[in-house]
């Protein structure tokens, strides 16, 4: 089951607030739930509002979350800002937690997992197009790229990969893990691939950019944007676009980036990599 990350460090960012509040990323819903909570303990009853891309991982928060009052969409946090536009809402606290639930990875027939046999499919939303045909759709130097850019191999084994990749045009986890392997490439690496290829699927840096465009215009002046990262490329990018803003709209919180403490990932290895950064808005520019 997956276990939420930062849950303490997030709520430690919540101020009374009888306004809007996202979860843009509900997954199970356990940080909406944890946010809820929170805000009861403070006597304030905001109005949730959370999404999730997937299908069946939206399924699961509007089941988690059946006794919370709130609009839960099966939309992406880009889509959200759009919903939110609509009906003229801005919100006090939005929350992005970004990247792969722990029933993605446990589920075979997703093909998000290097231990689990199945199609090599990777994708959030049914609409976009699996990860074994993404390879047939791309130039080997596309492949190349994406693993080095997303996934930090270096540019001679990304393009080695690429032209064997190209080659066999694997069509499940196993067939590609064979082609890690005949590359030379360790173990411990293949994570770093399929998450190369899983960002690629579901155009994830992408969504994010766009994110930024646009999330200034549903934030209250003086809301709050607290956003996960387990990428060092979503990373970048976080502190690129906060900085593109700094000297307008956003004033950073809790100075750099938190990650787990030491007993959270004793609980949750899976937490290691997490960080969270929370940024505030001053003013519209
Ligand atoms: C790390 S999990 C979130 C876990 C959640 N915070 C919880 O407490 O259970 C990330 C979730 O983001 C979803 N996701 C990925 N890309 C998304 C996007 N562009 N828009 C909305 N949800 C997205 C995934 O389906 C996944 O369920």
């Amino acid at each position: 089951m997956h276990i939420p990350v930062l849950v303490e460090e997030v709520v430690s960012f919540l101020r009374p607030t009888d306004r809007v509040v996202v979860d843009g990323t509900l997954g199970h819903g356990w940080h909406t739930r944890a946010m809820r909570d929170a805000y009861v303990q403070m006597g304030v009853h905001p109005q949730m509002i959370g999404c999730d891309i997937d299908p069946a991982m939206f399924a699961k928060a509007v089941s988690n979350l059946s006794h919370i009052p709130g609009q839960w969409y099966n939309q992406s946090y880009q889509d959200i800002i759009t919903t939110m536009k609509h009906d003229n809402l801005v919100s006090d606290f939005f929350l992005i937690d970004i990247g792969i639930n722990w029933d993605h990875i446990l589920d075979a027939n997703r093909g998000f997992s290097i231990h689990h046999h199945g199609p090599l499919d990777m994708r959030f939303c049914p609409h976009r197009i699996s990860a074994a045909d993404l390879i047939v759709s791309s130039s080997r130097h596309d492949i190349a790229y994406r693993l080095h850019a997303y996934g930090d191999i270096g540019e001679k084994k990304a393009y080695e990969i690429a032209w064997l990749t190209k080659k066999l045009c694997p069509q499940t986890t196993t067939e590609r893990k064979k082609i890690l392997s005949d590359c030379g490439l360790g173990q411990r690496v293949y994570p770093q691939c399929f998450q190369a290829l899983r960002i690629a699927v579901n155009d994830e840096l992408w969504w994010l950019h766009r994110f930024f465009d646009q999330i200034g215009e549903v934030i209250a002046p003086g809301g709050r944007l607290a956003l996960i990262s387990f990428h060092s490329g979503e990373d970048r990018i976080i502190k690129h676009r906060i900085k593109m803003r700094t000297t307008h709209w956003w004033r950073q919180l809790c100075g750099k980036t938190l990650s787990p403490r030491y007993q959270e990932i004793q609980k949750n290895r899976a937490s290691r990599s997490a960080r969270l950064r929370v940024i505030e808005k001053v003013s519209h520019d």
